[in-house]
């Protein structure tokens, strides 16, 4: 059965090769950075990844990166095995970065050539595209108000593709042609050595342009086409910070209306940023200016107030999470109380109807059911049971400035105010300790610990004074 479908797959004329190149060896002195441009950061991702995942969902048999300015910086902060990277170097434009590519590619089916500076490009726009392609060449190309600075898509009467102008290379008539070659393109293959071996650099940059292959192209009878792209923001480049800042919002506008979509309820749609992935059950109300990095899922009614910060985390149903609240990489059960002005440390996990408060900092600590902290506290590397009540200003003394060691509180114990707790310790099932007490030792079950302290009166104690100063 199964190979019965694969054997119909490999027949289908929709099967073929797909090699994906993605350009991504220029400079980007507008961005006035040492960084190369495509490592700059789109919502907490380099601009490459969002490509390289772009081309991953076409489910491409190989994924070429031409890469060159800033060295091996791209190469290693992408770290990934299955991407073929190629170094491009000098720099020759963009149909010398593709000369490069093509040792990697094989000789059949398409190749898509995608730039690692255009990041919002949708996979489904890329599948219009290379579906229309082969044995024709295929351009995404956009209509712009402003087309200057693109290389421009001339047609003839007809309306068929006769070339691609570069904007410095135009005449002023076709300066304005407001259809632009988004760069973006698909080829056949088995054609590329031989146009690539005879592009010229005879141009006003002295480089080898890709948007040549167009003329050669028609130059051997094979129609060139364009597609054009629905939404422009999609082909949209970053060439400097502004553009970037733009893009950022325009994909964090989309992310804010999918979850809007799915009844999500956004205070500020335009004051809100997801790095990574945000899973919401249904009536969830999050605030302005939330951010949300790497895998967050927030259960049924979860409340997020504004200015929270929440990365790698998971929050149960019913929660509510005040305004100026940190989490990272933890675990929150359902109808907990966590803020204002809480810190949630890697490692912790709360169960059902915890309270955490202000200024309480809670670190690689387990607590159980309906126990709280509610008011400046540090609760480090402890397991805490159910029911249990830490006072304001109790601090867990973990760290003995070589090693951490852990605080075990059982259930039902109250800690008073200005506890601390010196690790490792135990406190037993039941215990109170009283206000101000330095535990240092396991206590029984039950009943009050306290440190024996006096307190005296001075009656005849005077404050000390200022000293007058003399002037010189
Ligand atoms: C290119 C197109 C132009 C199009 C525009 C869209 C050519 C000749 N022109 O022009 O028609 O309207 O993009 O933005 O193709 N790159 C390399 N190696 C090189 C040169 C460039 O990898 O030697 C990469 C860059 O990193 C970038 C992409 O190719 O990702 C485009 O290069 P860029 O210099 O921006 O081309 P444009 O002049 O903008
Ligand atoms: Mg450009």
């Amino acid at each position: 059965m199964y190979r019965g479908v694969r054997a119909t797959a490999l027949c289908d004329n929709s099967y073929m090769a797909l090699n994906v190149v993605i350009l991504a060896a220029g400079q980007g002195k507008r961005m006035f950075s040492e960084r190369p441009k495509v490592l700059h950061l789109l919502a907490g991702r380099p601009l490459l990844a969002h490509v390289i995942a772009t081309a991953r969902v076409l489910g491409a048999d190989r994924i070429c990166v031409v890469y060159g300015h800033g060295g091996e910086q791209v190469p290693q902060a992408i770290n990934d095995a299955g991407i073929v990277f190629v170094k491009q170097e000098p720099q020759l434009g963009t149909g010398h970065a593709l000369m490069r590519a093509l040792p990697h590619l094989g000789r059949a089916g398409k190749t898509l050539v995608l730039y690692g500076d255009v990041p919002l490009i949708r996979s489904q726009t890329l599948k219009t595209l290379v579906e229309a392609a082969m044995p024709r060449v295929v351009v995404l190309s956009a209509e712009l108000d402003d087309p200057s600075g693109y290389g421009r898509v001339v047609r003839d009467k007809r309306g068929r593709i006769a070339a691609i102008v570069e904007d410095k290379d135009a005449s002023a008539s076709q300066r304005k042609i407001r259809e632009v070659n988004t760069g973006i393109m698909v080829l056949p293959t088995a054609r590329l050595a031989g146009w690539l071996a005879k592009l010229k650099n005879r141009n006003a940059q002295g480089e080898y342009y890709l948007t040549d292959v167009v003329s050669l192209a028609l130059g051997n009878r094979i129609t060139v086409d364009a597609v054009k792209a629905g939404d422009a923001w999609e082909t949209l480049g970053v060439n400097s910070r502004a553009q970037l800042a733009r893009l950022e919002r325009i994909y964090q506008w989309q992310c804010a209306n999918r979850l809007l979509e799915q009844g999500v309820t956004l205070i500020d749609p335009m004051r809100f940023d997801v790095r990574g992935n945000l899973d919401c059950g249904s009536d969830v109300r999050i605030d302005v200016n939330c951010v949300f990095e790497g895998q967050v899922r927030l259960g049924a009614g979860v409340e997020i107030g504004a200015n929270c910060v929440l990365r790698n985390v998971e929050v149960g149903a019913g929660t509510r999470i005040e305004p100026f609240t940190h989490i990272d990489e933890a675990t929150i059960g359902t109808g907990c109380r966590i803020g204002p002005f809480a810190r949630i440390r890697p490692g912790t996990r709360l169960a059902e109807e915890v309270h955490i408060g202000n200024f309480v900092e809670v670190k690689a600590s387990e607590i159980e059911a309906r126990s709280k902290a509610n008011h400046l506290a540090y609760v480090g590397d402890s397991t805490v049971g159910r029911d249990v009540n830490i006072g304001a200003g109790t601090i867990t003394c973990n760290y003995d400035g070589a090693n951490k060691h852990r605080t075990v509180i059982e259930d039902d114990v109250h800690i008073g105010s200005d506890v601390q707790l010196v690790a490792p310790v135990r406190l037993a099932k039941g215990v109170t300790i009283g206000a101000g007490t330095t535990v240092w030792k396991d206590t029984p079950s039950g009943g009050l610990v306290i440190n024996a302290k006096t307190q005296e009166h001075r009656p005849g104690w005077k404050r000390p004074k200022k000293q007058e100063r003399r002037e010189e």
